[in-house]
């Protein structure tokens, strides 16, 4: 675990224009000063991340909101109350001491308070709110934990050990700029639920096909993916021949035998647990060397949904 003096020297290379990973409730983030964009251009290089792909920027107290963007409009005020801190990013229109690099050109920013006390410790003494991606390669799996981080990136970067994440999953994006202006629309289902949002808010809209332009590139459909090759499992699946497979499953499967090695979400079933394994259980597999990796469906409701877009993502060519 980092300490008090870690984080201290963490924050005083974000405050020279350093990058650091650090632990959120959700997945590990790679961090720089939102507001330098050549410590923000870092991240992008670090990564391998397309430019046009925009960043999430973190801070540690509502009241750093007014500075970074235009306006909350009223359907977000109820949101940021009742999720704040925690795993929901806002997509609200942004400020002009938001460099355009954070937001890959567009007029709006990603705004999320994360619940962590180790992220929210390093914001603070970093002086500056966080633009930050998750902690991987682009197009990677996520990481869950200090050392998933270091093994894609080595030990050149500084890690921030804040034990392993509570949620899991990247924190659901809603934005209220992508329809009507404040209407809010979900673009990346995550660790709060729509179900959660909408006893708050009331039904949300769900995008058309048409207007499913990929503004938010995390929904580009290729994702966290193992560099095994994964695939959704049909009912009746059955590994051929001489192939290792790994078997990524909800609860504890009938058949295990005809597999090299399996990985139980959660032996009673509960989808909030799954979440919390599901990268870790994807990190390794993907260590094995396996030909195949088989991820049987979980059901679509609630953090199921969440689980479910990672899935397909890590499943598509
Ligand atoms: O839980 C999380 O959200 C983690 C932790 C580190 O906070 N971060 C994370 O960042 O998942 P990243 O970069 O892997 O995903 C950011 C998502 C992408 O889907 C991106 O397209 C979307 O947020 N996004 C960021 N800014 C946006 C904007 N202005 N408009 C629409 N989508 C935006
Ligand atoms: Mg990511």
């Amino acid at each position: 675990m980092a300490t008090a003096q870690d984080i201290g020297s963490a924050a005083s290379e974000i405050r020279q224009g350093g990058l650091v990973a650090f632990p959120t409730e959700t997945v590990y983030g790679l961090g720089a000063n939102a507001l330098d964009a050549n410590a923000v251009a870092q991240i992008f290089e670090m990564k391998g991340r397309p430019r046009f792909d925009p960043l999430i920027v973190h801070i540690a107290d509502v009241g750093q909101l007014d500075a970074l963007v235009k306006d909350v409009p009223p359907l977000a005020k109820p949101l940021i109350e009742q999720f704040w801190p925690g795993p929901l990013s806002l997509v609200l229109e942004k400020q002009d001491c938001v460099p355009e690099i954070v937001t890959a050109g567009l007029s709006s920013v990603a705004i999320r308070f994360p619940a962590h006390e180790m992220a929210q410790a390093l914001i603070r003494a970093a002086g500056a709110p966080l633009a930050a991606p998750s902690a991987n390669r682009f197009g990677r799996v996520s990481p869950t934990r200090a050392d998933h981080v270091s093994q894609q990136f080595g030990d050149q970067l500084t890690v921030l050990d804040g034990g392993p994440c509570r949620v899991g999953l990247e924190s659901t994006v809603v934005s209220f700029v992508e329809i009507d202006p404040g209407q809010p629309v979900v673009l990346r289902p995550g660790g709060i639920t729509m179900e959660q949002i909408e006893a708050v808010i009331g039904p949300l809209k769900s995008r058309t096909k048409e207007d499913s332009r990929p503004s938010s590139p995390g929904q580009l459909s290729s994702h966290y993916s193992p560099a095994t090759p994964l695939v959704l499992a049909e009912e009746g699946f059955s590994p051929a021949g001489e192939n290792r497979v790994g078997l990524l499953s909800y609860q504890r499967p009938l058949q295990s035998e005809r597999f090299s090695v399996v990985e139980v979400l959660s032996e009673q079933g509960c989808p909030r647990e799954a979440a919390v394994k599901l990268f870790a259980a994807l990190h390794r597999l993907d260590a094995l060397n396996l030909d195949q990796i088989v991820a049987w469906p979980v059901p679509e409701a609630g953090l199921g949904r969440a689980i479910m877009d990672r899935l397909r993502r890590a499943a598509a060519k």
